[in-house]
């Protein structure tokens, strides 16, 4: 179905319960839909927003689109979790009810601040002509899950940057509360991310001026930067749309990437010994958004969404699209970022079965865990999600001889963004053996290769009867396969 302009900025209180209703029970009745993830009470979701520890327990939002598979007037749900992995649904949070964000409450972040939790979002605003202009706005989430939204916008764009000023993530140093924020300058056109500072969080905001931490161009737009410490180091995570692929290579519409440093200068908006060139965080087909943040321990957690802007998905026929990734506990070395599941991730393990490298093929569901050792000569290839012959599926293809995985999702099902490819790889270290974590929730996937060194994140859309997984020769492998319990 398209959208026009009116139905996707109707306001919420123009559509009626039933509706609602009934788009809940489609999203929830999907034989695509997941399990153990988050996924959207009905219509689309996008965006994590506000990944934060308060008040005892885990909180996440994520945009919202609640009346449809389009990307319409967006606000926040609300969903907390006691350990990262079980998640309870609160819903709306932040509506799109106020003159500055009637267009839209787009993304942004959130901080403990005293007893309260500051949520720091840009309002997107446009006027009777449809000129945007994006507020950055505030509002304070309390013990009882009430939001007041401050009166009064924080900032809005300066003059040299256009109406593309978004996704603004709080931090503070040195007593000081700052911000970064997608930007992208007026005169070039160009992506960046913008640091501010202010000493009082509600007033008083003034720009301090683009992170320097690139030679080369972001390309038109940088969307969702945060900055986090991974074990000492300053990690910048952010999704530059329209980077020259001989900058970094890439092959999803616009990629999530990440720059390592050794400091970050606040005063001079630096990331201090950059790495300069941005490498993909997901190796997979579908992470965007990434928002990752250090708990009050210092340990650094991500989620993502799993789904890209301007693709469509096979489930926009069902009036629901997308969902959020498992958190991924991240950590530095040599270099780069390891992803880990976290703990919790183990309290969904139901029934376990082992299996080896003879085994053609075993029934594993569609919501399940597997863990495989490969041994360091062989070539082969594991298929998920698969027909009883293995004739479709997911098909991980590995040579641990030359150091090659890739995952091919042609043959799993219903067609996703085929124009940016359908096979995704990843280089691995020559005659070493293997070592795949896989989880999927029925049309999810998130393959953690040797312990995180690479996580292949993807969507797919198999016919529901394709429970198997196997090996299409006699491999010398072996493994565990879990089921997992809803969340
Ligand atoms: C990224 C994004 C953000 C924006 C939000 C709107 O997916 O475009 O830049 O704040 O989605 O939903």
């Amino acid at each position: 179905m398209e959208w026009t302009r009116e139905q996707r900025y109707l306001p919420y209180e123009k559509h009626s319960a039933l509706e609602l209703l009934k788009l809940q029970a489609q999203a929830a009745n999907s034989s695509y839909q997941m399990h153990y993830h988050v996924r959207p009470s009905s219509g689309l979701l996008n965006d994590p927003n506000g990944f934060s520890y308060y008040n005892n327990e885990w909180h996440v939002f994520y945009q919202s689109f609640p009346f449809g598979a389009a990307h319409g007037l967006k606000s926040w749900m609300h969903m907390t979790s006691p350990d990262l992995v079980h998640w309870q649904n609160h819903g709306l949070a932040l509506a799109p009810d106020t003159e500055y964000d009637s267009h839209g409450a787009y993304s942004g972040s959130a901080r403990v601040i005293d007893d309260r939790l500051f949520l720091m979002y840009t309002g997107n605003h446009r006027d009777a002509d449809w000129q945007r202009t994006p507020y950055q706005l505030g509002a304070w989430l309390d013990k009882q899950n009430q939001v007041t939204k401050l009166d009064q916008p924080l900032f809005v764009n300066p003059d040299h940057i256009s109406e593309h000023f978004r996704d603004p993530q709080l931090l503070k140093h040195d007593g000081k509360y700052y911000a970064i924020i997608g930007a992208q300058e007026k005169d070039t056109q160009e992506g960046h991310i913008d640091l501010w500072v202010s000493d009082e969080l509600t007033t008083g905001w003034q720009e301090v001026g683009y992170v320097d931490c690139m030679a080369d161009s972001m390309g038109y737009m940088c969307e969702c930067p945060n900055l986090i410490d991974v074990d000492g180091h300053p990690v910048l995570i952010f999704c530059p749309q329209g980077l020259d692929k001989k900058v970094a290579d890439y092959e999803n519409i616009y990629p999530n990437m990440y720059l390592i440093g050794d400091d970050f200068d606040y005063e001079k908006a630096k990331l201090i010994n950059s790495s300069q060139i941005p490498v993909n965080l997901d190796d997979g087909f579908d992470v965007y958004a990434t928002q990752a943040f250090n708990a009050p321990d210092g340990k650094a957690y991500a989620i993502s969404w799993v789904g890209l802007p301007d693709l469509s998905y096979p489930t926009d026929t069902e009036n629901w699209a997308n969902c959020l990734s498992q958190v991924k506990e991240l950590h530095y070395q040599n270099g780069r970022l390891l992803q880990k599941p976290v703990a919790a991730m183990k309290e969904l393990r139901g029934q376990a079965e082992s299996f080896n490298g003879n085994v053609s093929h075993i029934k594993t569901g569609r919501q399940f865990e597997m863990s495989v050792d490969i041994a360091a000569d062989q070539a082969g290839t594991l298929f998920l999600a698969a027909a009883q012959d293995l004739s479709a599926g997911l098909q991980v293809r590995f040579d641990t001889r030359t150091g090659k995985l890739s995952v091919d999702r042609s043959h799993a099902g219903q067609p996703v963004a085929p124009d940016f490819g359908t096979v995704r790889s990843v280089k691995l270290p020559v005659d070493q053996p293997l070592k795949l974590d896989v989880f999927i929730d029925h049309s999810l996937a998130e393959i953690f290769v040797n312990d995180g060194e690479h996580v292949l994140t993807l969507r797919f859309f198999n016919d529901p009867c394709q429970v198997w997984a196997g090996f299409d020769e006699r491999i010398n492998a072996h493994g565990t396969v879990w089921q997992l319990k809803n969340m």
